[in-house]
């Protein structure tokens, strides 16, 4: 009988683990969970006897991949999948997949959420502003950006979209400007919402040049990654200009700094949750367990990402 290790430090909701629990019960496969674990230790001892293993943003590097003996398959349940060693991976022929776009209307809720909740000074019963009427562009326009725009316009934001990977028409076609360059997207829109990946050519590319070409009353909105973003120019756009906002799913490592020089210009969730809702855990769940059944019985290797 197969054994799927499901192993995320950052729980799944209950539904979601019975949920995956009764896919893998169908296919006659077993489930051994492994949650909240202490570190690395624990999940190198898990994935040793694991046909498949399930995860978040858990960290599957060299020594976890080694210990693997049996290991055909992961899938990480959600879109990034920088937390996972690709090329380790491919050495030992498991197949690595993700789950794009079953938690990104999760995320899009919590980026617009996380916006008027700083355009209303953080619900402090002072004087606000709105989102009507202001321009937000999306950083790359692929599942969460295409959710923060469809929810964005319902509050009548103009839009924008940068991403070279798309063709444009099918932006134009969702009734969003399609810009030429990322200058572009900085210098029109007063809100600028991340959606790229973390990889060589984006890892702190969202710099000060970029930064200070938003319009007055800027606002930086980051449910991405973390490593995107140049830390020395953000807090450099933060002591350079008084109207600079940053909101983040990710708290950046200068966040100290950032927490005690510049209050009210900034909001850090305490944990990454933009895909902490049962709905998106259910659906990333469900389908982490079928993409692997799929696998393991058919050699379906749709989302394979490496
Ligand atoms: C993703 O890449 O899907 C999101 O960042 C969600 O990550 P999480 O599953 O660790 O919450």
């Amino acid at each position: 009988m197969p054994k799927v290790l499901v192993a995320t430090v950052k729980p799944f909701a209950p539904m979601a683990v019975s949920e995956i629990k009764n896919v893998l019960d169908l296919a006659g496969y077993e489930m051994e969970l492994l949650e909240k674990y202490a570190g690395q230790d624990d999940l190198i001892q898990a994935v040793k006897d694991a046909d498949a293993v399930i995860i978040r943003s858990d960290i599957i590097d060299e020594a976890v991949i080694s210990a693997m003996e049996k290991t055909k398959i992961i899938v990480r349940a959600g879109a990034g999948y920088d937390n996972v060693d690709l090329a380790a991976a491919s050495a030992k022929n498991i197949v690595v997949m993700n789950t794009p776009g079953q938690n990104s209307n999760a995320v899009a809720e919590l980026v617009v959420g996380m916006m008027v909740f700083l355009a209303r000074n953080q619900y402090n019963g002072t004087s606000g502003t709105e989102l009507r009427n202001k321009t937000l562009g999306l950083h790359a326009y692929g599942n969460v950006g295409k959710y923060v725009a469809q929810i964005a316009r319902g509050f009548g934001m103009e839009l924008y979209a940068y991403d070279p990977f798309i063709d444009q028409k099918l932006i134009e076609d969702d009734g969003i400007m399609a810009l030429d360059s990322l200058e572009e997207l900085y210098s029109k829109c007063q809100y600028v919402s991340l959606h790229i990946p973390a990889n060589e050519q984006t890892k702190q590319s969202i710099n000060y040049s970029l930064l200070s070409l938003m319009p007055k009353n800027a606002t930086l909105v980051n449910a991405a990654r973390k490593e995107v973003i140049h830390e020395d120019d953000l807090i450099k756009i933060f002591a350079a200009r008084d109207d600079f906002k940053y909101i983040s799913d990710i708290a950046p490592d200068c966040k100290e700094e950032i927490i005690n020089k510049y209050p009210g210009r900034f909001f850090f969730t305490p944990k990454k949750m933009g895909a902490q809702t049962a709905e998106a855990n259910i659906n990333a769940g469900i389908a982490s367990a079928k993409q692997i059944v799929n696998y393991l019985e058919k050699g379906d290797n749709t989302y394979q990402v490496n």
